[in-house]
């Protein structure tokens, strides 16, 4: 049976183009609308993009009908931690307000399925380095709170009508489709896999190691790094779940293991064959010694099992995709 098309938000970014890909590659028709504020079209692969706002009802109804959607992917948001900080109204403006007009548009023409992408920082510094479902929600930047609003609006729409959603609470994304079709392009990285990659190739002198002294086994942060080709396959798993009935559900996606920093630039030196430099330098403000999923939920609700976990993978594919970005630069 043909479905009708997705509606795929964010879908020329990092994490959503990867999404397109494997909807492409089972079959599906998909409509990306993204304002390519951060996403770039090329990352568009077999699916038509759309130029504008998330928030824009009228035009996210008009697509919505135009195209008979009964299935909204919506990944399109800010997501830099520091820059919600400095510009929390940005943040509150852009996931928040906008994940408000796309419902609205949703609740109008009888959407019947969500699948949103939310973020580990909802939990704000869980006390012994492991969140599960369960656990409070404190955010300690508007970003967390931004996420964890939008949230809540799609826990109450689905109570109040027949809509159903999946809300997926991402670790530490990294890593890159590893066909080299898509990856993350994103200037003025901050996350550490990437960063790790572009120390890697000489595109910045070297990592700053964010803390030496943490309670952990080598001093340094621990994370629950994702590949990225995996949170995409969660994602496809969201949508059969709904599509076979599946209730409302927010689940963690993340390995339910952590790396240290040190342990990531192990496995960057690895892919690259010699040691990346790096400098240690304080903590940065805000971080939590240790954010590691308890994954257990996303496995039985979703029948997901990860097929990329393996830190040497995750490295290796993100620093092809920086090499990728060097040669289409054309440097
Ligand atoms: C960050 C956000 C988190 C968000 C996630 C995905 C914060 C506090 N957290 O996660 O809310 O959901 O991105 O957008 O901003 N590190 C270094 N050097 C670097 C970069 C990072 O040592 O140059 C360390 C960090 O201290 C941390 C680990 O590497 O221990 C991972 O950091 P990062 O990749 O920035 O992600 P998070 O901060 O975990």
């Amino acid at each position: 049976m043909s479905h009708a098309p997705i509606l795929v938000t964010g879908g020329a970014g990092y994490i959503g183009s990867h999404v397109v890909l494997q909807l492409r590659e089972q079959g599906e028709r998909v409509i990306v609308l993204d304002n390519l504020s951060t996403g770039f079209a090329d990352a568009v692969i077999g699916a038509e993009l759309v130029v504008g706002e998330v928030g824009d009802s009228a035009l996210v109804e008009a697509l919505l009908r135009q195209h008979g959607i009964d299935t909204v992917m919506h990944f399109a948001a800010r997501t830099i931690v520091p820059e919600s900080v400095a510009d929390p109204l940005r943040y509150y403006g852009n996931n928040t307000c906008a994940t408000r007009n796309l419902l609205g548009a949703c609740q109008l023409v009888s959407v019947k399925h969500v699948v949103f992408s939310s973020t580990a920082a909802v939990y704000g510094i869980p006390g012994a380095g492991r969140a599960a479902e369960c656990d409070a929600t404190q955010p300690i930047n508007p970003y967390g709170s931004s996420k964890l609003m939008s949230e809540w609006m799609l826990r109450d729409l689905s109570a109040a009508t027949p809509l159903r959603h999946v809300a997926l609470r991402y670790f530490n994304v990294a890593g890159c489709d590893r066909a080299g079709r898509v990856g993350q392009s994103t200037e003025k990285a901050t996350l550490l896999v990437k960063v790790a990659a572009e120390a890697a190739l000489g595109i910045r002198p070297h990592v700053a190691i964010f803390g030496t002294d943490y309670p952990t086994a080598d001093g340094t942060g621990v994370r629950d790094y994702i590949h990225v080709e995996d949170l995409a396959s969660a994602h496809l798993a969201a949508l059969h779940y709904l599509r076979a009935g599946g209730e409302s559900v927010t689940l963690n996606a993340g390995y339910g293991h952590g790396y240290s920093v040190r342990e990531v630039l192990s496995a960057m030196s690895r892919a690259l064959g010699s040691a990346v430099p790096f400098v240690e330098q304080p903590r940065r403000a805000g971080d939590p010694p240790e954010l590691v999923a308890e994954c257990s939920r996303i496995q039985q609700v979703l029948g997901w099992k990860p097929a990329l976990d393996d830190l040497d993978l995750i490295c290796a594919s993100a620093l092809q995709w920086e090499r990728t970005l060097l040669a289409r630069r054309g440097a």
